[in-house]
């Protein structure tokens, strides 16, 4: 760029605000982007980088400038949508490690038995209240804020300091007599008036809603606009000081010193003696917690003295100095006034209960899943009952009981329905599956809008288009089947409501270039039911081409560990249905990878070995299975007596720490691994 005129410059900005503005409304307007948000962010870096260059062309109408306001309109921070910035990110100084949890009290005395084992003493603690928020961690230097940075993959996180200088708690420094460079970590909330007011404004404004205070709170936290940060209403609690020589003797000490500072700490932490009190404090918070103004989840006990806490230590994933102890799930009775049948990508008929609006754990519950007749059955569920619903952490809370004293005269039972609610279809129930299914799946409108919107996203096909260009595309008699997707013209796209040029050319270079889509993710997209990610990505290592997979019979299939009765049943089944048989030929010709790619053998170091790979690497955990694979080792997916090493990474699977540990099996970390294969000096 350090070459580029002046003329060619400002074509080149002209033609970036174009693009972007185009794929602006593409994204915001139709709600159908057909470019990766990363292409996106790359297009507006490029600009604002000329426009800094050039200052003479800029403009108040740049998408540059506009940029944070609309950002501030979209929807942001759930699953899927678009993440409006890349913020740079950030190697921890020390892991940020999570806690151990347990919900019995059971456990809790097993903990203080472990602890008073290596300390031989008395112990105190330190009991918190468990704020359910997102975890932050805020270096100080010289009693200024150096940075704030995201638990992340708990080795490096994004740096999101500008967006948490504008929580009104946190100060930008310090007074008093703090030291030189510390860390302090705690976490990043949303009160539950701030969360009701955000979500009542987005519903107003058709956006989604947050599903609870945590989704919202970190969902801020990673808006680009601070503006739009500060009017969120997120609070900060600060639990957890590190650093170099630092001058206490027990946490509570450090925690008192740190608010002498100015720093946010909780109120209600208080140092017990023993473990009954512990007890005592976890049943007054298990009661009072429904009166805080905020979210909790649970109470945390830490040992109180940091001599204490340095002998005791760590396990891979948390201290063994901590632990939380985490709430039944709370929950409320209300009354079913209707339940909704719902049809999912594989036929599935999901019952949905609408609920009498209830308050429950600061939100306002309005349906609630049923999951499936038999589970209807289970409760003698009835039209006019009243039940009991809870949340478990999930969107979508479920009904766990009905109270029978309260059921009216009038109550009706609900009649599961015989046909698809979609296309008419009468339903199927597999013996021995729950859900009942519209057979349908190869004309049942639904299935196959949902089956197209699997095939492009972006774990399986990643097109970039949305559900809304596939409603089009359907509506307008484009697309059938999925192959019809790769005979899509210039001149259909531009019949779309709103597409141009840009947009159709962008689809169609999104469709050449998913043709290029390994073998594993082109199975996965063909929408098998219960073939998972991990489950073609498995199959397609095991058979190495469809070919193959296609001429198993049902034992080959159920002889694979991984391979149950039903997974076997529903490949067999999918194969065995002509239409389905006749697309693979169709996306074979349209020039989809219907083969495994071959791991490029290095050596046989590692042959006969059998290894399992937990955890956070340095490179993706793949990355270190394709080391493996192609010294000549196999990998699995569970420890077990043939397992010959487990890999561990940052935070590895604590189960599979355990059963290792059990089973004598040799843990290694990642550089243990490379020095098994890498020739030595
Ligand atoms: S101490 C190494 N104290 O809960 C120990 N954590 O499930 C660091 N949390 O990662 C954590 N309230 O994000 C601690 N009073 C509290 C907490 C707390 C909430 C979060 C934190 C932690 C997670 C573990």
């Amino acid at each position: 760029m350090s070459k580029i005129t002046k003329s060619a410059a400002r074509e080149r900005i002209e033609f970036l605000r174009n693009e972007i503005n185009g794929h602006n409304y593409n994204y915001y307007v139709l709600n159908a982007p057909v470019i990766s948000d990363f292409e996106f962010d790359l297009m507006l870096q490029e600009l604002a980088a000329l426009e800094k260059k050039f200052p003479e062309f800029a403009s108040p109408d740049s998408p540059t400038v506009k940029v944070g306001s609309d950002i501030a309109k979209a929807p942001d921070g759930e699953a899927g949508e678009r993440r409006p910035f890349e913020f740079a990110t950030r190697t921890h100084r020390y892991p940020m490690l999570s806690l151990g949890n347990t919900y019995s009290r059971e456990e809790l005395s097993e903990f203080s038995d472990r602890i008073s084992r290596t300390i031989q003493e008395e112990c105190s603690y330190s009991c918190e209240l468990k704020f359910d928020g997102t975890a932050i961690c805020l270096t100080y230097r010289k009693g200024s804020l150096a940075y704030a940075v995201t638990r992340g993959d708990g080795v490096k996180g994004d740096d999101v300091t500008a967006n948490v200088l504008t929580i009104p708690s946190i100060p930008r420094t310090l007074h008093g007599d703090y030291p030189e460079e510390f860390e302090i970590r705690g976490e990043i909330y949303m009160p539950f008036e701030a969360f009701n007011r955000l979500n009542a404004e987005r519903e107003e404004i058709d956006e989604r809603p947050f599903a609870n205070p945590r989704n919202a709170a970190s969902g801020s936290l990673k808006l680009q606009d601070s503006s739009e940060v500060a009017s969120r209403g997120l609070a900060c609690v600060l639990y957890h000081m590190l650093g170099e020589n630092l001058p206490f003797t027990t946490h509570s000490e450090a925690i008192a010193a740190a608010k002498s500072w100015g720093l946010p700490v909780s109120e209600h932490s208080k140092v017990v003696g023993s473990i009954e009190e512990v007890n005592s404090y976890i049943d007054y918070w298990d009661q009072a917690r429904r009166s805080l103004p905020f979210p909790i989840d649970g109470i945390v006990i830490k040992v109180n003295r940091l001599d204490w806490q340095r002998k005791l230590g760590f396990t891979a994933k948390s201290p063994r100095w901590a632990t939380a102890y985490k709430f039944k799930p709370d929950r409320a009775l209300t009354q079913l006034l209707s339940i909704d049948y719902q049809v999912g990508r594989t036929g599935a008929i999901t019952p949905v209960a609408n609920l009498d609006p209830v308050p429950l754990s600061g939100t306002v519950v309005k349906r609630a899943s049923l999951h499936n007749k038999d589970q209807m059955d289970l409760l003698d569920i009835r039209i006019g009952d009243y039940v009991y619903v809870e949340k478990g952490g999930e969107i979508i809370p479920k009904i766990t009981e009905v109270e029978l004293s309260k059921r009216p005269a009038h109550a009706v039972v609900p009649d599961f329905p015989r046909y698809c609610p979609d296309c008419g279809a009468e339903l199927v129930r597999d013996e021995g599956q729950a859900k009942h299914y519209c057979p349908n799946s190869n004309a049942c409108p639904v299935q196959i809008k949902s089956g197209f919107v699997h095939f492009i996203s972006r774990k399986a096909m990643d097109i970039l288009a949305g559900e809304a260009t596939i409603d089009q595309l359907y509506d307008k008699g484009y697309i059938r089947h999925l192959s019809d997707l790769y005979s899509l013209t210039k001149e259909q796209l531009l019949t779309l409501d709103g597409w141009k040029d840009r947009s159709a050319e962008n689809l169609l270079a999104s469709l050449e270039k998913s043709r290029s889509v390994p073998f594993n993710r082109v199975f996965y997209a063909l929408g098998i039911r219960h073939v998972g990610e991990a489950s073609a990505k498995m199959l397609a290592a095991r058979f190495g081409s469809i070919d193959a997979i296609m001429a198993a019979d049902r034992d080959t299939l159920v002889q694979i560990d991984e391979v149950g009765d039903v997974m076997a049943d529903s490949i067999i089944r999918w194969f065995a249905d002509p239409v389905n048989r006749e697309q693979i030929e169709k996306l074979r010709q349209a020039g989809l990878k219907f083969e495994q790619e071959k791991t490029k053998k290095v050596s046989d170091t590692l042959s006969g070995g059998i290894f399992v790979v937990s955890g956070v690497f340095s490179v993706p955990r793949d990355e270190i299975k394709q080391l493996i694979e192609s010294h000549g080792g196999k990998t699995t997916s569970s420890v077990s007596g043939h397992t010959s090493y487990l890999v561990a990474g940052e935070a590895p699977g604590a189960e599979k720490i355990k059963k290792a540990e059990k089973l004598g099996t040799r843990i290694i970390s990642e550089e243990e691994l490379r020095a098994l294969v890498e020739p030595k000096e």
